[in-house]
């Protein structure tokens, strides 16, 4: 122990003097949770054992998954030697984690998996510290396995068993890691109380503790630098980003410059073959905080390592990491899983934030659905069931009679007043980034031309446009930084080829007529003869999207039977031999790049990269003339959803239905572009941002207001706050990275404020800021205040 202190004095001595120093490897210690397994998850040998991990007899294959000790993102948990011989899970019921020592801790990593089938559920963890202050963590407890895709995960298995059975559907177990508050020790960790469905499961805790350095400067570790699938064109070199997280392991309380880096520092890696073309920056990391930062490179291969080297402001090497293991950019893929499980979200999707999606489409004519129900199902809703009891049902008899079925409404899908320019210009002008146009919905009516696969397209009926080229050719010429992409449907309802494939609401085979009018099958208008749906349908029109129409997001929906190994690997090798960098959501079937909640969001960081979609609509996404317009997200609304995603890693993707005619119609526009201006003065918050670590919002804000979110760049801190500011003050009570010499302006529509007074009280550690009343009331929706960094 005593030989460990004097190391670490002599580490950050050398640090503050200037000389190279190796920094320590990231720390993790186990917590056992022996004592608290109450629940038996994984079987040895299939059905008929004690494991029942769902209260329902399904349990994991005990064979497929690892034993501990296990590595993860460079950390250890504790798993069990040999699955299947009793206890190896914590099933969340209130219980209470003693910590042996209470510890001043960094981070904070869980092992875990919910025991539904649905979508994440909230499940929130209680840290109580030895001041008896306490805090919640939201931990979004994502399912063993999720009918109809593929989740990624840390521990991903191919199957799990029910009581009749295998189920073949990919079977996991997830790792997700929080910052904890270090500014008194860690002394216990409350479990949430047990659900009655989707019950939270913990396999395994892992602990980082902070590092109690008081000689002097910061506590640096490499907390991972990752390899990554991006890259950038520099100066006509291919050069590939290498994710570096640096931590400052300090406890939270000695937040002072001498324990920060608080000038520019570059960040390089080294290594045989490895050339920095451009070095990361940081210029700021306070104790108990991380920073991302992108080094770009050339040169890595499959099996080298390499070093992490931090040089100071005078160019001087001031720290080096231990090696990390280094693997090239991928510049080919192949249809397997190893290669493109790899692949993940382009710096630009990273930074673009914000993305309008638009349901456009056959349904857009009869656009109605009873408020709980989305517009875009018109054709299924009709049946469901065919009776009176159901409002869709009775509006289509009382609007259009009997005789008139789905396919009758493909005439007045006219797009007659479609204006391709005006449509991008209003995306810009809302300030979205990218978009993702529905080119084939549920009904299997494509906006785009398909081949030879189906005349059941906007080219051959209804408009005789092809809308989806319409769009992306005009978005291409005139609005280049607009990033392109479409919305897929995998299955569709009543395609008699998809029956053969069919599942849930998804069943294939023609619709049976909701009124009892013969003939009793309607017709699928527009099918040609083709052999096999995935091979002559799907995976042809998805490749033509990727390859014909150059889409930059492949955004399919449900999931399901596909051939996406096969779509995948086209559609990234396609984009990479032109210079393009493009990304696939988590509907694919397939291993996803991003997840992708409808309708919903999370409550808190989540490190993978999400986006959440939301009809303007209170609950559609198709047009539905039933919602008055005033229940449409105001610009109030939008801006504060952005925002609040952007501070916990996420992109929005806020969606317009057009009218059959192809406006979009006054309230919806208007919406959107007073949205768009509160993003022109105050976007420097927004775009190419990123999450703070140690939290997205301030956990106590002053009473009545709204909480502030937080979003960070390598040369400012933003503090967004949601309600506004009175008695010209704005206070947040978290400590935040901010020091004597910066500058806190609010960014105003004529510009941003000159720098306005604030101070920290050193003992609470609370920012406050004064505000002019003309300052407030110059900003609408959000006040978006900016720490500009002093950058010594
Ligand atoms: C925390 O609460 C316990 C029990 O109420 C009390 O004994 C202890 O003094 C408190 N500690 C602090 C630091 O306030
Ligand atoms: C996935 O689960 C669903 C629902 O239990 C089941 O119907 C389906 O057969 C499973 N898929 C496979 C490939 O086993
Ligand atoms: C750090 O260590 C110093 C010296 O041992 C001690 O005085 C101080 O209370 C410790 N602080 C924290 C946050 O652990
Ligand atoms: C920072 O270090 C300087 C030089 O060692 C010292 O004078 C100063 O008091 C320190 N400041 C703080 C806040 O610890
Ligand atoms: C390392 O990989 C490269 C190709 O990436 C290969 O040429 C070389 O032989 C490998 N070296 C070792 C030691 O495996
Ligand atoms: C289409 O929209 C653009 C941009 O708003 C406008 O300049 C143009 O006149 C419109 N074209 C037609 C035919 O209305
Ligand atoms: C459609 O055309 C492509 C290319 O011409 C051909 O390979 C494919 O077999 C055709 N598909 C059908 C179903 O005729
Ligand atoms: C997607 O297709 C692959 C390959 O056929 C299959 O293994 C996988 O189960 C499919 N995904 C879903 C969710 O059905
Ligand atoms: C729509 O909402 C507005 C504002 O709440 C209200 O004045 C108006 O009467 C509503 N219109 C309809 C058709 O319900
Ligand atoms: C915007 O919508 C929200 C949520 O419906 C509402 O609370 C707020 O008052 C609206 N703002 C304006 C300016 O209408």
């Amino acid at each position: 122990m005593a030989t460990k202190t004097a190391f670490l004095l002599l580490l950050s001595a050398q640090f503050l003097a200037g000389f190279s120093v190796t920094l320590p490897i990231y720390p993790s210690q186990t917590l056992p949770l022996n004592d608290l397994f109450n629940n038996q998850a994984a079987t040895s040998e299939g059905t008929g054992s004690t494991a029942d991990f769902d209260g329902a007899g399904g349990a994991y294959d005990g064979q497929s998954l690892p034993t501990g000790p296990w590595k993860y993102d460079g950390l250890t948990f504790d798993l069990p030697s040999a699955w299947g011989n009793g206890n190896d899970n914590v099933l969340a019921d209130g219980q209470v984690l003693q910590l042996q020592d209470p510890t001043f801790a960094h981070e904070l990593h869980f092992l875990y998996a919910g025991d539904g089938t649905g979508s994440p559920v909230l499940s929130v963890f209680t840290l109580n510290f030895a001041d008896n202050s306490s805090y919640e963590v939201n931990l979004y407890a994502k399912n063993w396995w999720v009918w109809a895709n593929v989740n990624r995960a840390a521990i991903m298995t191919p199957f799990h068993f029910e009581t009749t059975g295998k189920n073949l559907n990919g079977t996991n177990i997830f790792q997700w890691s929080t910052s904890v508050p270090s500014e008194s020790p860690l002394a216990s960790i409350t479990f949430p109380p047990q659900a009655t469905s989707n019950r939270m499961h913990v396999f395994g805790l892992s602990l980082t503790p902070s590092i109690n350095d008081t000689s002097g400067g910061p506590s640096l570790t490499v907390r991972r630098a990752r390899f990554t699938t991006r890259w950038e064109d520099i100066n006509g070199v291919r050069a590939q980003a290498v994710e570096v997280t640096l931590a400052n392991m300090l406890p939270g309380l000695t937040l002072s410059p001498n324990t920060s880096i608080a000038s520019r520092h570059t960040v390089e890696l080294v290594g045989t073959g490895i050339q920095t073309i451009s070095p990361g920056v940081v210029n700021r990391l306070v104790p108990a905080d991380q920073a991302r930062i992108d080094v770009m490179v050339t040169g890595s291969t499959a099996n080298g390592s390499a070093v992490v080297q931090i040089r100071d402001a005078s160019g001087n090497v001031v720290a080096t990491s231990e090696e990390f293991p280094t693997s090239p950019l991928v510049e080919n893929y192949t249809p397997n899983a190893d290669s493109l499980t790899m692949h993940e979200t382009p710096s630009w999707w990273n930074a673009a934030k914000y993305g309008i999606f638009i349901h456009w489409g056959v349904y857009s004519t009869p656009a109605w659905s009873p408020p709980n129900q989305y517009a875009e199902w018109y054709d299924w809703q009709i049946r469901q069931p065919p009776d009176s009891s159901n409002p869709t049902w009775v509006h289509h008899l009382n609007t259009y009679g009997k005789d008139v079925i789905y396919d009758d409404f493909i005439p007045d899908f006219t797009a007659s007043k479609f204006n391709a320019s005006a449509w991008v210009d209003l995306f810009d002008q809302a300030g979205a980034k990218y978009f993702v146009l529905v080119s084939k919905h549920h009904d299997g009516f494509a906006l785009f031309d398909t081949g030879n696969t189906t005349n059941r397209n906007s080219v051959q009926l209804g408009p005789k446009r092809d809308l989806v080229a319409e769009l992306l050719q005009t978005a291409k010429t005139e609005k280049p930084d607009l990033h392109r992409g479409t919305y897929y449907s995998l299955p569709e309802w009543f395609n008699p080829d998809f029956a053969k494939y069919g599942f849930s609401s998804w069943p294939g085979g023609l619709a049976h007529n909701a009124y009892n009018v013969s003939p009793e099958l309607e017709p699928y208008t527009g099918r040609i003869d083709i052999d096999d749906y995935l091979e002559d349908l799907q995976l042809p029109q998805m490749v033509d999207l990727a390859v014909k129409y150059d889409i930059e997001i492949m955004w399919c929906d449900v999931g399901g039977p596909n051939k996406t190994l096969d779509f995948a690997a086209t559609f990234y090798n396609h984009a990479m031999d032109q210079g393009r960098q493009v990304t696939i959501n988590d509907r694919c079937g397939f291993l996803p790049d991003f997840d992708t909640p409808e309708y919903a969001t999370f409550g808190s960081i989540q490190t993978a990269k999400w986006e959440s979609s939301e009809g303007m609509d209170p609950f559609s996404y198709g047009l539905n003339t039933a919602t008055n317009a005033s229940q449409y997200k105001n610009g109030s609304t939008i801006v504060q959803t952005l925002v609040d995603i952007v501070s916990k890693n996420g992109n929005f993707l806020l969606d317009i239905g057009p009218t059959a005619e192809g406006e979009i119609i006054a309230p919806m526009m208007n919406n959107l572009l007073d949205a768009g201006s509160w993003l022109k003065y105050a976007g420097d918050c927004v775009y190419d941002t990123e999450y703070w670590f140690l939290g997205s919002q301030d956990p106590n804000p002053q009473a009545n207001t709204e909480p502030a979110r937080f979003t960070t760049t390598p040369t400012t801190f933003c503090i967004v706050a949601f309600s506004q500011p009175v008695d010209g003050k704005v206070t947040i009570s978290k400590r935040l990275p901010v020091m004597d010499g910066d500058d806190i302006v609010l960014l105003r529509p004529d510009g941003p404020t000159t720098p306005l007074a604030w101070n920290i009280d050193q003992e609470s550690g609370t920012l406050s800021i004064e505000v002019s009343e003309s300052d407030v009331t110059a900003v609408e929706y959000a006040w978006a205040f900016e720490v500009r960094y002093q950058i010594g």
